[in-house]
């Protein structure tokens, strides 16, 4: 089983939620605490191996570029006035040994649609796929790192799960399972967006897929589908005539941050466990809530 050395992450969406802060540049790029979501996203895919990053713009491209490049003139700037753990905190945005590679997606056709334009990039290898929005805390171990283990295991696709609220399924894609020999759980359907009453369980896929490459053949054969949009989840669906696909709820925490709630609790939550703000940030907090 070959090493997964690529992560994909479509960042082409129109952000619509938190206009009008994305007029102008993606959500992901909208900061946690001192962080964009994305690069919470890269780190974790990093930390798990991955050596190269596959961004699948849009027309608001350049600041995760930029964000991602070597900053010379703000480099030397802290330098020059002795700022080193800014400085550090700049030039560790990127490890040296971690490639980025932008393609452009000309049309939102929808997430399926993005991931199929990783495929020149991505060719025959299995690769991750990281939505920068669903921000997830592991336990210690990142999410993407968690999945590679299944898949050191199961050689298969896996789809990292949680529970969901019922009346919250029409939000996610929404995975029926049964149990494996080892107990793990094997994806029998996937639905994107359910009711309520076609939901066929409340466990829903968040932002992380181990896919193989096979998903590129069903991602050119889907049409659209919920929302009008080309459906991974669809693909996904197909996938599954072919090859098994594992459901893994994953230990962490997510935060929804394509909500402005879900944002805001990750904002007081990082808030709080920052190593320099978390101990006034809880002091305000506590003056302010009642
Ligand atoms: C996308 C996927 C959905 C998944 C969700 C996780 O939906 O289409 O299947 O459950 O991400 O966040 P979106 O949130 O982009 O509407």
């Amino acid at each position: 089983m070959g090493k997964i050395r690529k992560a994909v992450f479509p960042v082409a969406g129109l952000g619509t939620r938190f206009l009008p802060a994305t007029k102008a540049s993606p959500k992901e790029m909208l900061p946690i605490v001192d962080k964009p979501l994305v690069q919470y996203a890269a780190e974790e895919a990093e930390d798990a191996g991955i050596d190269q990053l596959v961004f699948i713009t849009g027309r608001n491209k350049r600041s995760i570029e930029d964000h991602f490049d070597k900053a010379y003139e703000l480099e030397m700037e802290l330098e020059r006035s002795d700022k080193q753990q800014l400085l550090e905190s700049v030039r560790t945005v990127l490890p040296s040994r971690v490639n980025c590679i932008y393609l452009r997606q000309t049309e939102a056709l929808g997430l399926g649609h993005a991931v199929l334009c990783a495929q020149p990039v991505v060719g025959k290898e299995p690769f991750v796929v990281l939505l920068a929005d669903d921000l997830i805390r592991g336990n210690g171990q990142g999410v993407v790192e968690q999945m590679m283990e299944m898949y050191g295991r199961y050689g298969c696709s896996i789809l990292s799960v949680m529970e969901v609220p019922q009346d919250e399924t029409d939000k996610y894609g929404i995975v029926e399972t049964r149990s494996g020999p080892d107990g793990e759980l094997r994806v029998v359907s996937i639905v994107e967006k359910p009711t309520l009453a076609d939901a066929p369980s409340n466990l829903a896929v968040v932002g992380r897929y181990l896919l193989t490459s096979g998903i590129f053949d069903h991602l050119r054969r889907t049409r659209p589908g919920a929302g009008g949009e080309i459906q991974l989840t669809d693909a996904i669906a197909a996938l599954l005539a072919e090859e098994p696909v594992i459901a893994y709820p994953f230990r962490g925490k997510r935060y929804d941050c394509g909500s402005k709630l879900g944002y805001l609790e990750a904002t007081v939550e990082y808030g709080l466990a920052h190593p320099e703000l978390g101990a006034s940030f809880a002091d305000y907090l506590r003056r302010v809530v009642h």
